[in-house]
C-alpha cells in the first residue's frame, strides 16, 4: 500500500472541516429550523447544544482519528477494540446513506441557479418547486451533483479536497456576508432581526421539550458529527497541533456562517411579509424563490444566494463520498479515482428513489436525522468516555498546553452530560419515527 496521504497544511484542515460542516444544514436547515421552532428562543438552545454537547463531540471524533490515522471502520481496530468497529461501520452506511439523498437536494440547488438567472420560478415559486423536486429532471441533477462530488475526491486529499475548500469556503463567507450587508437596505426588515435576535423566554420555557431536540438534532447534523466525517479528517493530521484549538475554531466558523445565513434570510422574509415559520423539505426554497421573485434585482440576488448553497453543498458532500472511499483506499490497491467513481455511482443509485418523490426523501432524511445520527454519535462518546478513556486524555493534550484539569473537565463532559443529551435526543427521534410509521401505516390500509 502506498503512503497514506496528510493534508498539507494546518489551515487545508481547519477549512476543510468548515467546508464539511458548512453545508445544506447551515444555509438551508437552520434559518427555517429557527422558524419553526421559535424563533430566537430556538437560537439561544441550539448554541448550548452545539458548544456544550457539539464541541466536545467533535473533539471525541478528532481523538479517534488522529490518533489510528484510519478509516472509521478500522480506526478502533488500530487502537486496540476490534470489536468496536461495528460503531464504525454504522458511521461509513450513514455517511452512504445522507449523501444519497442530500445529493439530490444539491440538484434542487444546481436548478435553483439556472432558475433565478432565467427568471424560471418568477411565476409562480411552489409550482416551480413541484416541477422540479422529483421526477426523471431531479435524477439528472442529482447525477451531475454527484460527479462533481465525485470529482473532487477523485483528485485526493490534498489536490482535490484541500485545494478546493480553500476556495470554496472564503467564497462562501465573502458572497453571504455580502448578501447580509445588502439585506440592511431593505424596507421592513427591521422585524427580522427582531424575531431572529431577541429572543422570548416565555416560549423557550413552554416549547423546550420540542425545541431541545431539534437544537440537539441541528448541531450534530451541522457539524457533521456521527457519520464519522470529523473522524476521517483527522486521520489525515500527521501533526502535533492543538484539536481543541482547531475544534474551536471550526466550531466558532461554522456557527458564525449559520447565523450569517439568518441575517440574511429572515429581513429578506419579514420585509415581504412571509411568515418564516413553515416547516418542510420545499418550504426554504419556495419561500426564499418566492421573495427573490417579488425583489429588485431578484435574479442577480438568487443566482448569488443559490452559488453561495451550492458551494456549501459540494463542500459537504466530499466529507461524506471520503469516509466510504478512505475505507477503500486503506484496504484495497485500487486508485483512488476508481474506487470513488464506483462509490459515486453506488451512491447515486441509492439515491434515485428519493428524487421520485418528496415523501420518499423525507423518509431518507428522517431515518439519517433521528436514527442514525444520534446512535452513532451515542456509540462514539462511549467508546471515548468509556473505553479508550487514557489513551484519548493524552491524544486531547497532545500538542497542547492543556492542563490535566481541562481534559478531565472534557472527558466528564464526554462520560456524562453529552451522551444523556444524545440518548435523549435518540429516544424523542425514535418516537417521531414510530409517529411517522403509524401514519404511513394507516394511509396504507
Ligand atoms: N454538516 C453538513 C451540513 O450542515 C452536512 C454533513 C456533511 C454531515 N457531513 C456530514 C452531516 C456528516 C452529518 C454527518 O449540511
Amino acid at each position: 500500500m502506498s503512503q497514506r496521504e496528510t493534508w498539507a497544511t494546518r489551515v487545508g484542515f481547519i477549512l476543510a472541516a468548515v467546508g464539511s460542516a458548512v453545508g445544506l444544514g447551515n444555509v438551508w436547515q437552520f434559518p427555517f429550523q429557527t422558524g419553526a421552532n421559535g424563533g430566537a428562543a430556538f437560537i439561544v438552545v441550539y448554541l448550548a447544544a452545539v458548544f456544550l454537547i457539539g464541541f466536545p463531540a467533535m473533539l471525541a471524533e478528532f481523538v479517534i482519528g488522529r490518533r489510528a490515522e484510519r478509516n472509521p471502520i478500522d480506526a478502533f481496530a488500530r487502537l486496540g477494540h476490534r470489536d468496536w468497529r461495528v460503531v464504525g461501520v454504522l458511521g461509513t452506511l450513514s455517511a452512504f446513506w445522507i449523501l444519497a439523498f442530500y445529493s439530490v437536494v444539491g440538484g434542487w440547488v444546481i436548478r435553483y441557479i439556472v432558475g433565478s438567472a432565467t427568471g424560471a420560478y418568477f411565476s409562480g415559486s411552489e409550482a416551480y418547486f413541484g416541477a422540479i423536486a422529483a421526477g426523471p429532471d431531479a435524477v439528472g441533477l442529482h447525477a451531475v451533483f454527484m460527479a462533481l462530488t465525485v470529482g473532487v475526491v477523485a483528485l485526493g486529499v490534498t489536490d482535490g479536497i484541500e485545494r478546493s475548500t480553500k476556495l470554496m469556503v472564503p467564497s462562501i463567507v465573502l458572497l453571504l456576508g455580502g448578501l447580509a450587508v445588502w439585506a440592511v437596505t431593505l424596507d421592513g426588515g427591521g422585524a427580522g432581526y427582531a424575531y431572529y435576535l431577541s429572543p422570548d423566554i416565555d416560549t423557550l420555557v413552554a416549547n423546550i421539550g420540542s425545541i431541545l431536540p431539534a437544537a440537539v438534532g441541528q448541531a450534530f447534523f451541522t457539524l457533521s458529527l456521527g457519520m464519522g466525517a470529523m473522524l476521517t479528517y483527522a486521520s489525515y493530521l500527521g501533526r502535533d497541533d492543538s484539536l481543541p484549538a482547531d475544534g474551536a475554531t471550526i466550531v466558532v466558523l461554522n456557527t458564525f456562517v449559520g447565523l450569517l445565513a439568518g441575517l440574511v434570510v429572515f429581513p429578506i422574509l419579514f420585509s415581504l411579509g412571509i411568515e418564516p415559520g413553515s416547516g418542510g423539505l420545499g418550504a426554504a426554497f419556495i419561500t426564499l424563490a418566492g421573495a427573490f421573485a417579488q425583489l429588485p434585482a431578484g435574479r442577480l440576488l438568487g443566482v448569488v444566494f443559490f452559488v453561495v448553497l451550492l458551494l456549501a453543498a459540494l463542500s459537504s458532500a466530499i466529507s461524506l463520498l471520503e469516509v466510504v472511499t478512505a475505507y477503500l483506499v486503506d484496504n484495497t490497491d485500487r486508485s483512488r479515482s476508481t474506487l470513488a467513481v464506483a462509490l459515486g455511482a453506488a451512491i447515486f443509485a441509492l439515491g434515485v428513489p428519493s428524487a421520485f418523490g418528496l415523501p420518499i426523501l423525507s423518509w431518507y432524511n428522517a431515518i439519517a436525522y433521528n436514527l442514525l445520527l444520534p446512535l452513532s454519535v451515542l456509540c462514539l462518546l462511549l467508546f471515548v468516555g468509556w473505553v479508550d478513556t487514557d489513551d484519548a486524555v493524552a491524544e486531547l493534550r497532545r500538542g497542547t498546553g492543556l492542563g490535566e484539569g481541562g481534559a478531565v473537565a472534557w472527558l466528564w463532559f464526554v462520560r456524562t452530560v453529552v451522551p444523556l443529551g444524545v440518548l435523549v435526543t435518540l429516544l424523542l427521534g425514535l418516537q417521531s419515527l414510530a409517529v411517522r410509521a403509524g401514519l404511513l401505516a394507516e394511509a396504507v390500509v
